[in-house]
């Protein structure tokens, strides 16, 4: 979709950036920082947070998901995720279908390199024919 990095992006951008530094990443090194804007208009951030039992680390999306949930939201209007590289870093394939449970046809991705290109994609377009439930 778009691939300029705008004014518009800034507060989620200096909110993921200012997670990312807290990321606990000691063993891949692999820092990400991510934030979300939700339905009640707040934003909730995240970091990856790693565990010597390997399995058990958190992505950055989950991190903020939880933010979310948190603070009473429960639909995820855009969400941005700052990589620690000049590679995009986009969600993995279980972080799809975390952030699918909080999306609609309407969700955004932005993904950003610490160089500060961007690109954003609908979400329906990570994760086509997802797996769910109606939630009503
Ligand atoms: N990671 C995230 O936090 N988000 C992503 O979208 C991809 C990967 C984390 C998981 C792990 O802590 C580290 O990055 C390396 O895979």
């Amino acid at each position: 979709m778009s691939t300029t990095l705008s004014a518009q992006h800034q507060p989620l951008l200096a909110k993921a950036q200012q997670a990312q530094k807290n990321a606990h990443a000691p063993y891949s090194h692999f820092k990400v920082g991510a934030a979300l804007i939700d339905n009640t208009t707040q934003t909730h951030s995240g970091c990856n947070v790693e565990n010597a039992a390997y399995p058990l680390g958190q992505c950055a999306e989950a991190t903020a998901i939880g933010m979310m949930v948190v603070n009473g939201g429960n639909l995820i209007r855009e969400i941005l995720i700052a990589s620690p590289n000049d590679d995009f870093c986009p969600p993995c394939g279980g972080c799809r279908q975390k952030i699918a449970e909080f999306a609609d046809k309407n969700t955004l991705v932005h993904m950003v390199t610490q160089q500060g290109e961007i690109k954003t994609v609908l979400f329906s377009e990570l994760l086509p024919f997802a797996f769910g439930f109606d939630k009503d």
